[in-house]
């Protein structure tokens, strides 16, 4: 007996081209956001695979308990990047599991050449402000710093560049008069649930038609 629910997302599973990888280093509550949108029928696409290069991320749990498949694969020996023996290992799985669209999820590590080339224009990211602005980490606390009155989130191609990438969506957030980090945080949050899915879904819609 099939349900209706796996109907819609076999189906979705059969028509769509698009398959994402998601990669991410932690909490993944943007990677629960692209499911669930999926699952509700609201994302014409599939999951192919989540990878994070955090062996116990938290993001990987959430991909088990909705039966996709999810992999640890290191970043080592370097810290803050994807380089070298670890990209091809990157590279490998996302080939092994048909990927064509690579989502960053909180996936604390630049993308170097080899899988910008080996993905060309297929790799985007989720960024906490509103690009160009405020590039780089913890830009909800550069939005405080700076005393801006609105910051957002961003979804964007990812290319060689630090948060250059060609902008996919946008969504904005007013920096409430007691902010803290934490709270501009929370409410950048609920916007990149909303963003994150909304991309996808442009980049499905063109790879469609
Ligand atoms: C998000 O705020 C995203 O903008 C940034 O990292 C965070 C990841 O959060 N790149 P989550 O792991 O998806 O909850």
């Amino acid at each position: 007996m099939v349900d209706e629910k796996t109907m819609t997302k076999k189906n979705n599973d059969q028509k769509t081209p698009l398959r994402i990888a998601i990669l991410g280093s932690g909490k993944g509550s943007n990677c629960q956001c692209i499911i669930d949108a999926i699952e509700n029928g609201m994302l014409n696409a599939s999951v192919a695979c989540v990878l994070s290069d955090i062996e116990d991320a938290f993001i990987l749990e959430r991909a088990r308990k909705h039966g996709i498949p999810a992999e640890y694969v290191s970043g080592a020996p370097f810290k803050t990047k994807i380089e070298g023996e670890a990209e091809q290992n990157y590279i490998k799985a996302l080939r092994k599991y048909n990927a064509n669209i690579i989502a960053l999820a909180g996936f604390m590590r630049i993308i170097k050449k080899g899988l910008l080339e080996a993905f060309p224009n297929r790799i985007v990211n989720i960024h906490p402000s509103l690009l160009p602005a405020f590039p780089g980490m913890e830009s909800w606390k550069q939005a405080l710093d700076h005393g801006v009155k609105i910051t957002g989130c961003t979804v964007h191609f990812v290319d060689k560049g630090m948060d250059t990438g060609r902008i996919i969506v946008q969504r904005a957030v007013p920096v409430l008069r007691n902010d803290t980090a934490e709270t501009l945080h929370a409410r950048m949050q609920t916007e990149e649930h909303k963003a994150y899915p909304e991309a996808l879904r442009i980049i499905a819609e063109q790879m469609e038609s």
